[in-house]
């Protein structure tokens, strides 16, 4: 069925657009000066091309050779850093194979990363994905070092709402309940009743026993969710700047050419791609879809390295890419998670006042049974 309502900013009297994120990278600082560890050689020897053979051989159909030179002492260091840190590295499908293949520890959708968050032995995580991951991560591991190697990398829907806005949304709507994508700042989760990802979002609404429920911020999300279910959704009017721009025309070109080709889309694709899509999921849920089926030609919407990740695996499928990047997800570089754990930067913090609410909305989640 269709939205029961839409809402944005622009109907509790505030601009709509132009809201700027409160992420900024900050100057290395005296304290973090002062726990650095040496600065590794970078340089491409022998010894670093022996040491990083094998992880090379898990990217070369997607990392040209004259291209690792340049990474594999970076990625040498990394690995020996993490060890030297008590660290692991946390890094969500949309990061680059050479972070995804190469240094992550555990790589997942963000519903996995949450997940795997709650078994972390180490005493630091580096989180290569946006910024609400890793506040994600902080809020289920207070105790623990979350560090991200880039503050600025945000998120279209996180920054589309406030806890603020939900708390307007609840006056508007009383004893209406609060379902909020992960995709969100730690206020708007400490706000909520329950989180979600695109892995489980209809799941959760219909857990709430409820004929109407308010969902925020991912308006397409939400589109999705309501075709799936018979909950009257009240939405906000989030979208992700990636899957947004995807459009059903671009489909249906790619079906003219090879009626064959298989096409897979992520839920905060618009309702005309997704109609068009023969399987919509998240991204862990795309990647288990290819795994299986094994298609001869796929064209997977949504951010274009996810693709590049299931290539390297998957040699034989032939992946058609149409190349949308996040460009929050791609300040997360080699140099910059080098830095993170030698300077042990930038650290996640989250209010401690906000916390334990938080933290609530999100075990809710977590402990759902399947
Ligand atoms: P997933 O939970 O499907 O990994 O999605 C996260 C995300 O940011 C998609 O744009
Ligand atoms: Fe946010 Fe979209 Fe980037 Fe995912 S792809 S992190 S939803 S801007």
């Amino acid at each position: 069925m269709p939205l029961a309502e839409l809402y944005g900013p622009e109907h509790f009297g505030q601009p709509a657009h132009g809201r700027s994120s409160p992420l900024a990278r900050a100057p290395l600082s005296a304290a973090e000066k002062a726990r650095a560890l040496p600065m590794p050689s970078l340089e491409w020897t022998p010894e670093v091309e022996r040491a990083t053979a094998p992880l090379y051989a898990r990217v070369q159909k997607v990392i040209p050779p004259v291209e690792w030179p340049f990474m594999a002492p970076y990625i040498k260091a990394i690995n020996e850093l993490k060890i030297q840190r008590d660290a692991v590295i946390l890094a969500h499908n949309y990061q680059t194979p050479e972070i995804f293949h190469c240094v992550a520890d555990i790589v997942g959708d963000s519903l996995q990363l949450a997940i795997e968050a709650t078994k972390v032995k180490a005493s630091t995580i580096v989180q290569c994905g946006v910024h609400f991951m890793a506040e994600t991560s902080k809020i289920l591991n207070p105790e623990k070092r979350v560090l991200i190697p880039d503050s600025r990398a945000g998120c279209s829907l996180a920054s589309s709402i406030t806890g603020a806005d939900v708390r307007l949304l609840r006056e508007r709507f009383p004893g209406v309940p609060v379902v909020a994508y992960v995709n969100t700042s730690a206020d708007v989760k400490a706000e909520v009743d329950i989180c979600c990802t695109s892995s489980n979002a209809v799941q959760v609404v219909e857990s709430l026993g409820v004929d109407r429920v308010i969902f925020v911020p991912d308006q397409y999300l939400a589109k999705y969710v309501a075709s799936q279910t018979t909950v009257k959704i009240i939405a906000w009017k989030g979208a992700c700047e990636v899957h947004e721009r995807f459009t059903g025309d671009e489909l249906r070109s790619y079906r003219e050419a090879d009626p064959s080709v298989q096409i897979i889309a992520h839920p905060e694709c618009p309702p005309d791609v997704l109609a068009e899509a023969d399987f919509t999921g998240s991204t862990a849920h795309m990647i288990n879809w290819v795994r299986n089926k094994h298609p001869k030609r796929v064209v997977m919407i949504t951010e274009c390295s996810m693709a590049d990740n299931v290539q390297a695996e998957l040699p034989d499928v032939e992946m058609v890419r149409p190349c949308n990047l996040c460009p929050h997800m791609k300040r997360i570089t080699l140099a910059k998670i080098l830095d993170s754990l030698v300077y042990l930067r930038e650290d996640v913090t989250v209010d401690p006042a906000i916390i334990a609410p938080a933290r609530r909305s999100v075990e809710r989640m977590i402990n759902l049974k399947n």
